[in-house]
């Protein structure tokens, strides 16, 4: 029975471990005991992690702008995934955006990410025309 809780400080070492099985390309400043600690300054209470047991499987880090909300780390592990746990995540997310007055739900995937683009269009989310614009404004990740 997948349970689906807020993060706690002591789910640290599992939910990185998660992530950099999950999103090994990713690039340096996507450090991810840096992304949590920065996360938990701000609406930790919608970054959630999915549980089987006490086995941390899934991830989801969400926010609120005011406006609208953002999802980023959706992550279930390779061995637990096509259970609906990457699912529930997002309908936790969903809720939780809905209760907060949240009217929309945003999200960016990687253009190459075929078979992620079909899962959410799964969950009722459209491709929108759209360019994907950033900007970094600082460097916080650890330096080699
Ligand atoms: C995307 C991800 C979170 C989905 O998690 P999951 O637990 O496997 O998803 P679910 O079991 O809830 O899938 C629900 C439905 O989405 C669709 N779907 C999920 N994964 C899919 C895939 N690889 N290819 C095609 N459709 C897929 C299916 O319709 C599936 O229903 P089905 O299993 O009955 O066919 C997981 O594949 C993952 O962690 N991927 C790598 C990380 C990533 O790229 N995250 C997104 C960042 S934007």
């Amino acid at each position: 029975m997948i349970e689906i809780r807020a993060y706690l400080e002591s789910d640290e070492a599992a939910v990185a471990a998660l992530w950099r099985e999950v999103f090994p390309g990713s690039p340096a400043w996507n450090h991810p005991e840096t992304d949590i600690q920065r996360k938990l300054a701000v609406q930790r209470e919608l970054f959630l992690v999915a549980l089987l047991g006490s086995e941390i499987v899934g991830t989801a880090m969400a926010g609120y702008d005011g406006h609208r909300g953002w999802v980023y780390y959706a992550a279930v592990s390779p061995g637990h995934r096509r259970q609906g746990i990457g699912s529930a995540l997002m309908r936790a997310v969903e809720h939780r955006l809905a209760a907060a007055g949240c009217p929309k739900l945003n999200l960016q995937v990687r253009a190459t990410n075929r078979a992620v683009v079909a899962f959410y269009e799964r969950l009722g989310y459209q491709v929108e025309e759209r360019v994907s614009m950033g900007k970094r404004l600082f460097h916080s990740f650890p330096e080699p």
